[in-house]
């Protein structure tokens, strides 16, 4: 059974999603721990659902760095990156750039889902950067986290069509009733073994 760790900032609809999933006991992954950077909404889900939650705030660590070394500490107290299993840690509306070390730590263990077709429009605005750029089509990335942001390799992408006068936020929540279930079977192919993180991360 993959461990996962699932990483928020926000309302954490897609996390509730992964709960959602796992709450089948024929899913082939459990959500050990849910962490967050802020007093995330969304670890609300967690609470109701019996998951340990825990908030490592960036104010509290002198650096970066020292943040990933303290977030990467926590996730590895619930058994993800320690002992023979890998486990798995999934950004799901994580705000924040994860630092070089950390994902040094838990890389290729490590994915991350993106409101675009990556390469296109990475960042914090994706939806709004695509909207700005007139697109006519954008998307949903689920990808393997490395040092640079959002470059790392692709593991599915589904395409969303941007309607006239679309605005971020109408945008955004059709991108997300896609990024859902593209989510929750990316991790269930992980479980499976049928997504090779470690062959695709070594291309
Ligand atoms: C998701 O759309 C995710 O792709 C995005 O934040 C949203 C979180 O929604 N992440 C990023 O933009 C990271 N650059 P949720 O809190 O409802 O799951």
């Amino acid at each position: 059974m993959l461990k996962l760790a699932v990483l928020i900032s926000g309302g954490g609809s897609n996390l509730k999603a992964l709960l959602d999933a796992a709450a089948d006991p024929q899913f082939p992954a459990r959500i050990v721990c849910v962490g967050s950077d802020t007093d995330a909404p969304g670890l609300a889900h967690a609470e109701a659902a019996g998951v340990p939650t825990f908030v490592v705030r960036p104010g509290d660590s002198d650096s970066r760095e020292e943040w990933g070394q303290v977030l990467a500490a926590a996730i590895q107290e619930h058994g993800v990156g320690t002992g023979p299993e890998p486990g798995l840690v999934v950004s799901a509306g994580l705000m924040r750039i994860l630092p070089a070390g950390f994902v040094r730590e838990f890389s290729p263990h490590l994915i991350n889902t993106h409101p675009a077709l990556l390469p296109l429009y990475p960042g914090a605005h994706a939806v709004r950067d695509a909207l700005a750029a007139g697109a006519t089509e954008t998307g949903v990335t689920v990808h393997i986290i490395d040092e640079g942001v959002d470059t790392g390799p692709v593991l599915r992408q589904a395409a969303v069509e941007v309607r006239e006068h679309d605005s971020e936020e109408e945008l955004h929540e059709r991108i997300k009733r896609l990024e859902r279930p593209l989510l929750v079977e990316t991790v269930r192919e992980i479980a499976l073994g049928e997504l090779d993180l470690a062959g695709l991360a070594s291309r």
